[in-house]
């Protein structure tokens, strides 16, 4: 009886409440927010865009907390959970007023919220893109009570969906074995998606998920709603099911072991999570990412084109040396390519970094291996026509280096505590929480970069874990803010870097694909999608990545053949066509190449230079057949904004006799336009039956065409151009 009586009542409220909406709309969504002075603050719809908000109350939708916070209504998952001046725990936040402004290419939308009695201040803070459906949320917590507060729980969104048969779609993985989708309905409980690792936070659990409201997840149908945290360090998902209308999102940093003190008149601002909303399925939510990353500076330079480059690390690992490095820039110059990359074993003079056991923090060139140091490197590069990166990992240091016996201190560990060393047994993470290191870590960048004007690339990885926690620079009361203070630190870095050296590449490494977020990309121009190169394992990684990254920002190469990590023997045009979705590179020795091999290697870099670049990279990616299905084949198109130009990639990565053989349907073409088809990187003799010929959109897309991909790794590139 009293549940149905609050139920009509809070209805009833919210069907008198139009006057204080706040209708916070894209091209194609809207968010319904209530923001009636005196009262929380609520949300009463999020899909579709809305012009009559009255619709959305008569239907009877949602009327949620928008951000609730702990203390009373004690039973519901909170957002925010704060310790008083007086040790009072509990919060009741009300509005006191709301701003609208427009703020370039979107729309800003402040809510001043305040505790009832305390002085506590919370803005909640809306960022509706005009240039993309993505809606971003974060918070500024500010503490104008007497003495010094504690932040329990400060989570940066919240979103209540409707109940119905919803899945979850969120990714997990180890090294070499990152992003493995996992789809599953929302049922009864708590789903909890959660970084521990401190460093690198997409290591174990990416900090993206999709919901699928109409069921199982469709990849060009179906509503759907993703969310993404913009934040590098640890995070917590939950989506908590047990009332018998909605399930509720909290995302934000995990708080767990960080609980944050701020000083009396000190605030806090949450790192933002962008939602996306589509009404064609996964792949129309990450379109709408891969939009939002490129055009508003979510990715570095979102809008580039990336190089084609050659990176040393399986083709010599750690046997750097002059001639050895030129011998690569000349494999690689002749092959068409337009970069070098030198990766670890550069470095170290009085420890040399012949093994992964020490010289990590000491970055001076082993003057052994290379007498002219990085210099002559960029210059040999420049004299070939070639552009010049280096690999570094600036956040770490081994306890067998120079900085290590000059600095101890600037390790993360608790002083009476030994720290737990990780890769060579020696290697250690610096801490970021301190300004020296902060300094230290900006100043092997610049240093490089004063040395050499002319570096154009840096690859920067992570290879470590917290996994000793404690600092030696925060005071005993703050230990509590290390996973925190780490990551801010770590982004002031990177705002200083980005602040001088704007047009310098930088790639996120972190033994892999291990920091692919989108707390770290808006410094990042792309990431290495995982230290596993097979490229029968890509295709799962890389269908997975792309569900929340753009093509631009995806580092993949093509390397030997026996695989380095799977031992698998795979053609190199099937290595290369899996290459081509993303920023291509190579990873291996060019002199290795039979004359065949050569000689397709040089077409695949030159197509890939002409035709296929431009539309990966800049495209809109629709995924079809998910290797993820297990059928056997797999299948994307990319096409540009006009739906001109496209390329379809279909991969064959199993065989067996009796095999059901696929109908190659395409997606985001335009169904009025007539399309000729053109194979790309073809190997087999004569010509395939739909060569040159013309198709319209429509009948590409319903109903498809037969491809003959041969046998186990058989793969097929088409350019699709309308007439
Ligand atoms: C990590 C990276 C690799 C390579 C090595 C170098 O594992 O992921 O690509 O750079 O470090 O030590």
């Amino acid at each position: 009886m009293k549940k149905t009586f609050l139920f009509a009542l809070t209805l009833s409220m919210a069907l008198m409440a139009h006057a204080d909406d706040i209708t916070v709309s894209t091209p194609n969504t809207t968010l319904l927010l209530n923001a009636q002075t005196g009262q929380p603050l609520r949300v009463s719809y999020y899909g579709s865009r809305v012009t009559r908000p009255a619709e959305v109350y008569d239907a009877y939708s949602l009327w949620e907390e928008a951000y609730p916070a702990f203390g009373r209504g004690c039973l519901d998952i909170t957002a925010l959970s704060v310790k008083h001046f007086d040790g009072n725990m509990s919060t009741e936040l009300e509005v006191t007023g709301h701003e609208q402004t427009v703020d370039g290419n979107s729309h800003l939308f402040t809510i001043h919220m305040k505790d009832k009695v305390y002085d506590l201040n919370v803005d909640v803070c809306y960022r509706a893109w005009q240039n993309a459906d993505v809606i971003e949320t974060w918070q500024t917590i500010t503490n104008n009570e007497k003495k010094p507060i504690t932040l329990l729980q400060y989570a940066s969104g919240f979103m209540p969906m409707r109940r119905g048969n919803v899945w979850a779609s969120h990714m997990h993985g180890t090294w070499a074995g990152e992003a493995e989708l996992t789809e599953e309905p929302l049922n009864e409980g708590q789903l909890v998606v959660q970084a521990l690792n401190g460093t690198r936070n997409a290591f174990n659990n990416r900090g993206e998920m999709m919901f699928s409201l109409d069921g199982r997840p469709e990849e060009n149908r179906g509503r759907t709603i993703g969310a993404v945290i913009e934040w590098s360090g640890n995070y917590k998902f939950r989506v908590d099911t047990r009332s018998e209308s909605v399930h509720r999102l909290v995302v934000g940093i995990d708080e767990e072991h960080s609980a944050y003190h701020l000083a009396k008149g000190q605030s806090f601002t949450t790192p933002a999570v962008a939602f996306a909303y589509s009404t064609e399925g996964k792949g129309g939510v990450s379109r709408a990412y891969h939009r939002w990353a490129r055009l508003n500076g979510k990715v570095h330079n979102g809008q580039a084109l990336r190089k084609m480059l050659l990176n040393s690390w399986e083709g010599v690992y750690m046997n750097v040396n002059q001639q050895g490095m030129e011998e690569m820039m000349d494999g690689i110059k002749d092959l068409g390519g337009e970069l070098f990359v030198m990766d670890d074993g550069w470095f170290g003079t009085k420890y040399r970094r012949t093994e992964d056991d020490k010289a990590l923090g000491d970055w001076k060139t082993d003057t052994l291996k290379l007498p002219q140091g990085v210099p002559a490197l960029v210059k040999a590069a420049k004299d070939r026509g070639l552009k010049f990166g280096i690999w570094i990992e600036p956040e770490m240091c081994n306890n067998r280096s120079e900085l290590y016996d000059a600095h101890p201190e600037w390790v993360v560990c608790h002083p009476k505590r030994q720290p737990q060393t990780g890769r060579g047994g020696t290697q250690l993470v610096l801490d970021l929480s301190n300004p020296k290191v902060q300094d230290f870590v900006f100043g092997i960048v610049d240093g490089l970069m004063q040395e050499n004007p002319e570096l154009y690339y840096i690859k920067w990885d992570c290879n470590m874990d917290i996994n000793t926690f404690g600092s030696s620079y925060l005071t005993a009361d703050n230990q509590s803010h290390l996973y925190v203070d780490y990551q801010l630190g770590l982004r002031k870095v990177l705002e200083r870097i980005r602040a001088k050296y704007p047009d310098l590449v930088i790639q996120a490494c972190a033994s892999g694909g291990g920091r692919v977020s989108y707390g770290v990309m808006p410094y990042f121009d792309e990431f290495w999608v995982s230290d596993n190169t097979d490229a029968v394992q890509r295709l799962f990684l890389q269908w997975s990545s792309s569900h929340f990254y753009p093509a631009n920002a995806m580092a993949q190469h093509v390397s030997a053949s026996p695989n380095h990590q799977t031992g698998r023997v795979i053609p190199l045009k099937f290595r290369f066509d899996v290459a081509s979705t993303g920023r291509l590179g190579m990873e291996m020795q060019p002199k290795h190449f039979s004359p065949q091999e050569r000689e397709f290697a040089i077409k695949a870099i030159q197509t890939y230079k002409d035709v296929i670049r431009p539309i990966v990279q800049l495209g809109d990616l629709y995924r079809i057949l998910s290797p993820y299905d297990h059928t056997g084949y797999s299948s994307q198109v990319y096409i540009n904004e006009q739906k001109t130009e496209g390329v379809f990639f279909a991969y064959k990565y199993i065989h067996y006799i009796n095999m059901p053989k696929p109908r190659f349907h395409f997606a985001g073409l335009n169904p009025n336009a007539t399309y000729t088809l053109t194979e790309l990187n073809r190997q087999a003799q004569g010509r395939a039956h739909w060569e040159g010929k013309q198709f319209t959109g429509k009948f590409l897309m319903d109903d498809g065409i037969e491809l003959d991909l041969g046998g186990q790794y058989g793969s097929i590139v088409i350019s699709l151009r309308q007439q």
